[in-house]
This record gives structure tokens, C-alpha cells and sequence, in this order.
């Protein structure tokens, strides 16, 4: 932001600092001697940047590449302290004009993550009574289908669903949930967890005021997406190939 200046001896703030500061706290954690303190910021409030743990290139490249979308989960549950410390990663993430806006709602309970599945599935048969070209796009008939024999197509049977919410009138903040989602899913590798983005959730929440009553947000907020998570059941031994990058240089 530019709102710190180099004097002679010692940095300054720009006189109108305190109205556009963000702060993103830059001006503290640039600070090699630790002296620069701001108002917004308690001392000691600011994690020390550990030498020894920056991570290597293979080991951040395995994390990004070997992550998979996790569709069988073993029935037990996350510690709830475990998927804070997800969550916790997650807070980290960038967010547009440092607004912190994200919220989460941990579905917890297993019924409740049925309920919503349900509440997907209800949805999508009125999609097939009321249009069937657009039932047709989101597949519908297949996952009905697999729904009545007694399968989960919606949330895979995972045991806990997170959901990333903030304000309606935050217009940025559809983008600083999904970074904080594909923040969390990362994270949540290094404790055994596996994920999977809940798409049809997300395409039912937006469509359907039964889902979004079954889901609950506080009034004037709305879901920006949702991962299941839980511990997989499935074993992956490589890692499957991209198409290759599409890139422009100018
Ligand atoms: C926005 C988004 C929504 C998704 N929704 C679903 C979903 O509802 N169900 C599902 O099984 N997978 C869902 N996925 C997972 C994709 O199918 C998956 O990322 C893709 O097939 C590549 O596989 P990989 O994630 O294991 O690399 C979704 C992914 C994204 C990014």
C-alpha cells in the first residue's frame, strides 16, 4: 500500500496510513528487527517464520499434485480439533482487500450430512418434473438413481461436510472462499484427511430454498461453496497426468 516510507534513519507512516491501512500486517512481519508495532496488530499476535520448516519444492509439488477428490470415506469421525487446525490454515489464505470475510459451518454430524444430500436429491426430482433439460445437464436421472439404491451421490458418505459462507453484499468474497477452500484442502492432507469439492451441494444451495433452509447460514449470508472431508477409504499410488499448460507469453 505504500502507507510506510523509508526516512532517513528509521521508517515512517504516511499521514492518511490509518485510513488505508489494511492491515495485512506487511509492515510488522517485514521488520527485521521487530521494533515496528501497529495499533491493529498486538505484539506477539504474529507467528514467528521458522527457517528450519520452509518447505521443499518436491514436498509443496507432491502436496499440490497428489492431492485427490476423495469420493469413499471411512466411517469415523475428525477430531473436531482436527478440522479447527484445517480450518485454522485456512484463515491464512489471501482475501480480497484483507476483509477476512470468510465464515465456515462445520455439518458435523453425519445425519445432518445426509439431510442435506436428501435435501439435494428432493431438489433435483423437482428439476426433472419442472425441466428436464436442465436436470439433464446436471445429470439428475444418474444420481437419483444411485440416491434410491442406496448410494450417496451428493456427499459420497462423507462423515463431515465444511462450508464456506460469507455476507450477500460482500462482492468479493465468492473468490476469497474458494481460495480458503482450496486452501483447506491442502491442508488437511498432512493429518490423513481426504476431500472432495461438494459441487452438487453448492448447485443445490443456489437453486433450491429447501436446501439452503436444511443448511441453515445466518440471514443475508450465502454459501460460496463446500468440501467434504473425512478420512478416505481409497489409496491412490500415482498421480494422474494433466492436459498439458495453455499459456501465453507477452
Ligand atoms: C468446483 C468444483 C466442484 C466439484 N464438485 C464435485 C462434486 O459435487 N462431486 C464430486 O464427486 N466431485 C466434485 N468435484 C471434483 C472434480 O470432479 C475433480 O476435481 C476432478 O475430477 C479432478 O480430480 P482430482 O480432484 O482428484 O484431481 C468438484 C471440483 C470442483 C473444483
Amino acid at each position: 500500500m505504500g502507507l510506510v516510507v523509508m526516512g532517513t534513519r528509521f521508517p515512517r507512516t504516511l499521514r492518511t496510513a490509518a485510513e488505508r491501512c489494511l492491515r495485512c500486517g506487511h509492515c510488522v512481519a517485514a521488520c527485521p528487527t521487530q521494533q515496528l508495532r501497529h495499533e491493529g496488530l498486538a505484539a506477539g499476535e504474529c507467528l514467528p517464520l521458522e527457517a528450519r520448516w520452509v518447505a521443499a519444492a518436491q514436498v509443496v509439488g507432491q502436496l499440490i499434485r497428489g492431492r485427490r477428490s476423495i469420493r469413499r470415506y471411512r466411517p469415523e469421525a475428525v477430531e473436531k480439533g482436527t478440522l479447527l487446525a484445517v480450518l485454522d490454515a485456512a484463515r491464512y489464505a489471501p482475501t480480497a482487500m484483507n476483509s477476512q470475510s470468510v465464515k465456515w459451518l462445520v455439518v458435523y454430524d453425519p445425519a445432518e450430512v445426509k439431510k442435506l444430500s436428501l435435501a439435494v436429491i428432493e431438489w433435483m426430482r423437482g428439476l426433472m418434473q419442472k425441466d428436464e433439460a436442465v436436470a439433464g445437464r446436471y445429470n439428475a436421472a444418474t444420481l437419483i438413481a444411485a440416491w434410491d439404491a442406496g448410494l450417496d451421490p451428493v456427499l459420497r458418505g462423507a462423515p463431515h461436510v465444511l462450508i464456506a459462507y460469507a455476507r450477500q453484499d460482500d462482492p468479493a468474497a465468492a473468490s476469497s472462499c474458494t481460495i480458503a477452500m482450496t486452501t483447506a484442502e491442502l491442508a488437511a492432507q498432512p493429518f490423513g484427511l481426504g476431500a472432495c469439492w461438494a459441487g452438487f451441494l453448492h448447485l443445490g444451495a443456489r437453486n433450491s430454498p429447501a436446501v439452503q433452509e436444511a443448511m441453515g447460514l445466518p440471514a443475508e449470508h450465502v454459501m460460496h461453496g463446500g468440501l467434504m472431508i473425512g478420512y478416505p477409504a481409497v489409496t491412490y499410488h500415482s498421480i494422474p497426468p494433466r492436459k498439458p499448460l495453455t499459456v501465453d507469453w507477452r
